[in-house]
């Protein structure tokens, strides 16, 4: 039966991690996948994590079942982070929210549902964008195409570019957003720049589909990097919108997260919720409950609440600092290149605008393990390290 199954390639992201993982040698740096590091490099559990597991322990919740769209607390609170407590949207229930796994998991409900309630709609996506982006949309049977994102030029935004493309989609399409800290570039619209896709998202029809995988992240407040999604709420536009706690919360492999349908009519909520319960019975039952206990505990408490933001800010801070230091190296090393977009780009990562062959000459020879797109994930680096990472883009760019 299964003689004729061809080899798939690696994940462009995951498979990052393997290879590192194969490598023996002691200067291996991994800045393939976005997971914050230390400055020794090693994983970090919040401490804010840590205390509500001990309190968890202290109620010995048991293990039943958790509902198909998941744990009723969690829904609340996370539908606050994104849109604030005091949002008229959840006063008045115009909002479906499913606990979902993580950023994929609900971005996949998504996909599931713009396929079976929006049928022939095309999504768009920025060019570039997540790689995971592209394989959620086919994978759930959905048509993708890419609007123009990133200018290699100013190593910016273009924004004519996604205007013009934006406008010229067919009203009523499906484009995907990326709430902050956009992942691979790291460029963000402006707040002016956002107000105007808002206007235009509604001139046009259109159903924007926000992805926030990195809230609190971008700027290290969490309200800040919820602008987006709350302004278009706001303004009245119908929206979807996935939510990952991966990063904010250091909740990787726990896979929380949650699909959310902010709508206008409190009666439509229930009948999108009843249809995402309805794919996520047939796809995996039900969420895990281990991770919604946590966000919970800690987004539900408010002085849990105020010690996450404290960590969130070390973290973002930790990863601003080694940008700053790796522009300094860069700048002292290679001065004849302009190397502001490295501290220009916000987020996890830096778009090194490396090309494939140079992105060889990171791994084969520094042993730098990145993605062949350029992307470097600032938080897997070290202060330590920003000076060997330096050495070994001058070298892939000049040899
Ligand atoms: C990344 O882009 O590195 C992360 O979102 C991890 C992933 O799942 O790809």
């Amino acid at each position: 039966f299964m003689e004729g199954t061809e080899q798939a390639p690696p994940d462009p992201i995951l498979g990052v991690s393997d290879a590192f993982k194969a490598s023996t040698s002691p200067d291996k740096l991994n800045l393939g996948v976005g997971a914050y590091r230390t400055e020794e490099l090693q994983p970090y559990v919040l401490e804010v994590v840590k205390k509500a597991e001990a309190i968890m322990m202290e109620k010995a919740e048991n293990k039943e079942y958790l509902p198909i769209d998941g744990l009723p607390a969690f829904k609340k609170c996370t539908a606050e982070l994104l849109l604030g407590a005091d949002s008229s949207i959840i006063a008045e229930n115009k909002i479906a929210t499913l606990q979902s796994l993580s950023g994929t998991g609900s971005l996949r409900i998504g996909a599931a549902y713009i396929n079976a309630w929006l049928p022939g709609k095309t999504v768009y996506l920025s060019n570039p964008t997540w790689g995971n982006h592209k394989n959620i949309f086919a994978d759930a049977g959905v048509e993708w195409k890419m609007y123009r994102y990133f200018d290699p030029e100013t190593v910016g935004l273009d924004f004519a570019g996604m205007m013009e493309d934006i406008k010229g989609a067919p009203d009523g399409s499906i484009i995907v957003l990326h709430g902050c800290a956009h992942n691979p570039t790291g460029v963000d619209p402006t707040k002016e720049q956002w107000e105007e896709i808002a206007s235009l998202c509604q001139e046009k029809g259109h159903l924007p589909f926000f992805d926030v995988a990195y809230q609190g992240f971008a700027s290290g407040s969490l309200e800040e990097d919820a602008f987006a999604p709350r302004m278009f709420a706001e303004k009245g536009l119908e929206f979807l919108c996935s939510q990952s706690y991966s990063k904010n919360l250091g909740l990787y492999g726990e896979r929380v997260g949650a699909i959310n349908a902010v709508v206008n009519d409190a009666a439509v909520a229930t009948r999108v919720a009843s249809q995402m319960k309805r794919q996520a019975r047939a796809m995996y039952s039900n969420p895990p409950v281990h991770g919604a206990r946590i966000v919970s505990e800690v987004v539900g408490d408010e002085d849990m609440f105020n010690e996450w933001k404290a960590e969130m800010e070390m973290m973002s801070g930790r990863i601003k600092s080694v940008r700053g230091k790796l522009y300094d190296y860069l700048c002292e090393k290679m001065p004849e290149k302009d190397w502001s977009f490295v501290t220009r780009q916000i987020g996890m990562f830096s778009f090194t605008g490396l090309t494939p062959a140079q992105v060889e000459n990171m791994t084969n020879k520094w042993e730098v393990y990145m993605t062949k797109d350029g992307r470097i994930s600032l938080a897997g680096l070290s202060a330590a390290k920003a000076e060997y990472l330096a050495d070994a883009i001058v070298d892939s760019i000049k040899n």
